[in-house]
């Protein structure tokens, strides 16, 4: 299934062409998640000052960037080949110069130059803005390093150069780190501590990308349901605001408000929603504006309380359900998605059946899945023992998909013989003659192109489906045009 392939584990480079054939090229390659894709964009941007262009061309790179995800061993190991490769390029082009960005450098930092000799600079997630004195230091044949984690950075001045764009769609970041501390993740000691982007900053951001002809924004934050902008600094130093502070604060359900009144043309979504910050305001905010679209990606890793309280989530099954329950009243067609980890330490049959009942609660849109795996630092890889056996995490993991692909078919079928708003994205993937774009919950739909451009919304009657994508013919232009 589609949704289930590890997107960590594929590394992705995107280029846009500067008009400068003489500027030093940059070639840059993004793992992991949306984040870092967008991350890449602000990096593109800052070497784009100077005198960067970048190309999606290896051999003509005078700098060689990789944005990596800690987040699994898998997409660890995934960029250690890459990096072991792209060192192998100075065999032929001694003056390419290769850095690790992201979490990976965050998390090894200079043992990358110390033990590998494999990279000449070394990056973390807070210290991009230092990129061209790095470069500088790189150039006069030393190694860099910059891995201080940041209380105020959110590049909130830094205006992305959109990679590999589709002219339609966008990421936008609101808040970077995360105080969460869940037990199995690295994202905490990787991205530093949680910290909100002004308002304003991100308004304008919206407000270039719909002058530049694009219609959809995702509003991107590894718990975007935390969002608190009180002037700037880290969230958990919000008691010690000025009582002004406090009192002008915008919340989540703030920010989705003035940025879908700002910009009523514009469709926004927003990624990642933590069940236990995401509020009955901000659904309640979603239900009131047509621009909102209705999907949540609601990631719960587990059916199991105890195993729930293990790995540190702050919610119950039964809480969980609350909420389900909360989302399907106030919008009763929304999309939902999860992300699910089998195999937690500790995990027994009876907690994986658990996850599968809860599942059956649910009946997810689709999901993305994944066997547990040890990360070094984190809470449970220094409390508790990697115990549940590769077969083990593997057989659940199987049934865990099996189920959700089921569902999500089923999910799919209930779309057919309505007629649908959809965003078109592009070609389709199969078919040169098919436009390929996006309902509201965020499902895929495929249909004839006709007449029909990127970048309109569409009306299109649901025909059939896959498991993964809704298939259907155009009836007309819809209202968002
Ligand atoms: N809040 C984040 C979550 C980041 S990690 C966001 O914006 O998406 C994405 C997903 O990876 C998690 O929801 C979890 O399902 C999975 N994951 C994280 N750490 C993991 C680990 N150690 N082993 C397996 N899967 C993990
Ligand atoms: Fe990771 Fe949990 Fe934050 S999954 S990114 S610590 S919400």
């Amino acid at each position: 299934m589609e949704k289930t392939i590890n997107e960590a584990e594929q590394g992705t480079a995107l280029e846009m062409r500067g008009k400068d054939g003489n500027a030093r090229k940059l070639y840059i390659e993004s793992y992991g998640c949306q984040m870092n894709f967008s991350d890449s964009e602000i990096v593109a941007s800052i070497l784009g000052q100077e005198g960067f262009n970048t190309t999606s061309r290896l051999e003509e790179a005078d700098l060689i960037l990789v944005n990596t995800c800690s987040i699994r061993e898998k997409a660890e190991q995934t960029v250690r080949k890459r990096l072991v490769h792209f060192n192998g390029l100075k065999k032929s082009n001694p003056g390419v110069k290769v850095g690790v960005l992201g979490c990976m450098a965050e998390r090894l930092k200079s043992q990358f130059l110390e033990e590998e000799k494999i990279v000449d600079m070394v990056v973390g997630p807070d210290a991009y803005k230092d990129l061209p004195n790095l470069v500088r230091e790189v150039d006069s044949g030393q190694n860099a390093v910059n891995v201080i984690l940041s209380k105020e950075e959110t590049y909130a001045d830094v205006s992305p150069v959109r990679l590999g764009s589709n002219g339609v769609t966008a990421f936008v970041s609101i808040t970077r780190g995360c105080d969460n501390m869940c037990t199995f993740c690295v994202v905490p000691f990787t991205r530093g501590r949680e910290r909100s982007r002004d308002p304003q900053s991100i308004l304008r951001e919206v407000g270039d990308l719909w002058a530049n002809g694009y219609k959809e924004v995702t509003l991107l934050g590894q718990n975007v349901d935390s969002y608190l902008w009180y002037g700037g600094g880290l969230k958990k130093d919000f008691d010690k605001a000025s009582p002004m502070q406090q009192a002008t604060a915008v919340n989540f359900a703030g920010l989705l408000e003035m940025a879908a009144t700002a910009y009523p043309g514009m469709r926004f979504r927003f990624s990642t929603s933590n069940p236990q910050d995401m509020t009955l305001d901000v659904i309640e905010t979603m239900a009131r504006f047509d621009n909102i679209c209705n999907y949540i990606h609601l990631p719960v890793q587990s059916g199991s309380d105890r195993i729930l309280k293990a790995m540190n989530r702050l919610h119950t099954r039964e809480e969980y359900f609350g909420l389900i329950d909360n989302i399907r009243r106030l919008i009763p067609d929304c999309g939902i998605s999860q992300d699910m980890i089998a195999g937690f330490p500790t995990e027994t049959e009876e907690d994986h059946q658990q996850t599968l009942s809860l599942m059956d609660y649910v009946k997810y849109d689709f999901g993305f899945m994944f066997a547990y795996s040890e990360r070094p630092g984190t809470l449970a890889a220094r409390k508790m023992a990697d115990d549940v056996p590769d077969a083990v995490k593997k057989r659940r993991l199987r049934e865990i998909i099996d189920k959700q692909q089921a569902h999500s078919l089923e999910r799919n079928q209930a779309h057919i013989g309505r007629v649908e708003e959809v965003l078109i994205e592009g070609p389709s993937r199969k078919s040169d003659a098919h436009w390929m774009g996006r309902n509201t919950q965020n499902t895929v739909v495929v249909f004839p192109k006709e007449n029909y451009r990127v970048g309109e919304f569409v009306n299109v009657r649901i025909e059939d489906c896959t498991s993964a994508t809704l298939l259907g013919t155009a009836t007309g232009y819809s209202n968002m045009n």
